[in-house]
């Protein structure tokens, strides 16, 4: 067979966020690569944190692919990713240390991925420091990491098995443009002799590891091998178009998956954008749906005796929303249905993934009441889509909604759509409904197993 004759089916399954992050994308990805052959983490770094489950035991993950922990899938880190070393070293410790077979073997990174050094750490505290007001990062480093990609200086994967000689001109370049900074504000400068000690060992330990990763997916593409991946962060995330400045450095859509992933369009069969049944929110920027809450400065404080909580702090305690990757407690609101029916230009939903079910109904007992927002007032018109000129206007939407009376209650034996309380149905069904977009998967508890997968719609 010649190669234009073989096979190019849309193989890839994209898992992708479709808020500001954090809505449990791990669980559906995980769903999906039981019967992988192939797992693709294909953007951002470490800012990114996803729990796995292996023999009952919780995993947090923030670089390799969660379906690392089925023993017949391949993994890749792919050329969208930014590596921070000694993180991934560690998860696959880690990993190993848990029982799970083969990870060295069966961990493949693309050897364009770009890595993360102390000094994007130190110069992303730098930038935050001197804005006006600041994004709110997770400080991993991926900004800085992003732009000296950008800009051309970054140091990829494949460099750290460069001889000795060559790794040293490329630190010394760096060293070059980020010293001026790093000497001004924290009076201290890259240690040229002590990075490039450090990238050899990496290298080391990474080479077995490094692959041509074009020429790895299209092994799997032609042989039409499932495929999934895995995206990081989320719709209004996205560096285009999600909340400038209040964003990520990367793509985080359904093409910026695609392009990180070694993926082009022609590979995609279908694209699962994942939500909470409620929304959070952690660091900075517009939230139109955000509920009142006792956040400040980026901690919980309850000032002058007042000790009651907000709506804001029963949903986050609830969902037990603190960050994975920094610990921070999210700011939290309502189900935005105008949001996820603007997200269809970015992310091309074929079906979505509602988790939290279970802990809305919770919510809603408490608060005797559920609140869906279905359209926006906003530059004194009523709309039905997320506005582009926020920062503009300095106006946030101020959402109509829809209310539910009270809440519902879910049990692990509720296993089908149609074991739900009748609440919770007219909740999915009115999603669907303000969408227009089926929602297939719908999560109702913490464990993988609580997921509800309705195959006909
Ligand atoms: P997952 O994959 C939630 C947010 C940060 C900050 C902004 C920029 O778990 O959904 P960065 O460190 O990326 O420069 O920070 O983006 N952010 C996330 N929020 N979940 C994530 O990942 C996030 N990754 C970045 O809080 O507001
Ligand atoms: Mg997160």
């Amino acid at each position: 067979m010649t190669e234009k004759s073989k096979s190019t089916c849309p193989v890839a399954t994209a898992i992708i966020g479709g808020a500001w992050g954090d809505e449990g994308k791990g669980k559906v990805a995980s769903y999906e690569a039981k019967n992988a052959d192939l797992v693709i983490r294909s953007t951002g770094g470490a800012n990114a944190g996803h729990t796995v489950v292996y023999n009952g035991k919780k995993i947090a993950l923030h670089l390799v692919p969660g379906g690392i922990v089925y023993p017949q899938t391949t993994c890749l880190i792919g050329q969208g990713v930014v590596v921070e070393p000694e993180v991934l070293f560690e998860e696959i410790r880690k990993l190993e240390d848990f029982g799970i077979p083969n990870v060295r073997e069966r961990l493949k990174i693309s050897g364009r991925a770009h890595i993360i050094g102390s000094y994007h750490k130190e110069l992303d505290e730098i930038h935050e420091m001197l804005k006006n007001n600041p994004v709110g990062t997770t400080k991993r480093g991926i900004g800085p990491a992003y732009s000296d990609k950008d800009n051309r200086i970054g140091i990829r994967v494949y460099d750290l098995l460069l001889p000795p000689s060559k790794l040293e001109a490329k630190i010394e370049e760096i060293a070059r443009v980020h010293n001026i900074l790093l000497d001004k504000v924290l009076l201290k400068k890259i240690n040229e002799r002590m990075l490039l000690e450090e990238y050899w060992r990496y290298g080391k330990e990474i080479k077995d590891m490094v692959v041509d990763a074009d020429h790895l997916v299209d092994e799997f593409v032609l042989a039409g091998k499932k495929i999934v991946v895995e995206g990081a962060q989320a719709y209004r995330l996205d560096k285009d178009f999600g909340d400038y400045p209040n964003v990520t450095s990367s793509n985080t859509v359904t093409d910026g998956a695609l392009i990180g992933g070694h993926l082009n369009h022609k590979d995609l069969k279908e694209t699962i954008v994942i939500l909470k049944a409620y929304f959070s929110r952690v660091g900075n920027g517009p939230f139109p749906t955000e509920q009142p809450s006792h956040i400040k400065d980026g901690k919980v404080v309850y000032e002058n005796g007042d000790i009651h909580p907000l709506s804001g702090d029963v949903i986050r305690e609830f969902g037990h929303e603190y960050g994975a990757t920094t610990g921070r407690p999210r700011r939290t609101g309502w189900f935005d249905a105008v949001l996820v029916r603007s997200c269809k230009r970015a992310l091309g939903p074929d079906y979505l993934c509602i988790n939290h079910l279970d802990t809305l109904g919770e919510i809603g007992c408490e608060l005797s009441k559920i609140k869906m927002c279905i359209k926006y007032n906003y530059q004194g018109a009523v709309i039905d889509y997320y506005p582009d000129d926020i920062e503009l206007t300095g106006e946030i939407p101020k959402p109509v909604y829809l209310e539910f009376e009270g809440g519902w209650h879910i049990t692990h034996d509720m296993k089908k759509f149609e074991d739900l309380p009748e609440m919770a149905i007219d909740f999915i069904r009115e999603i669907e409904e303000q969408t227009g977009i089926p929602v297939k998967y719908i999560g109702i508890g913490p464990e993988n197993e609580d997921l509800i997968v309705r195959e006909n719609v």
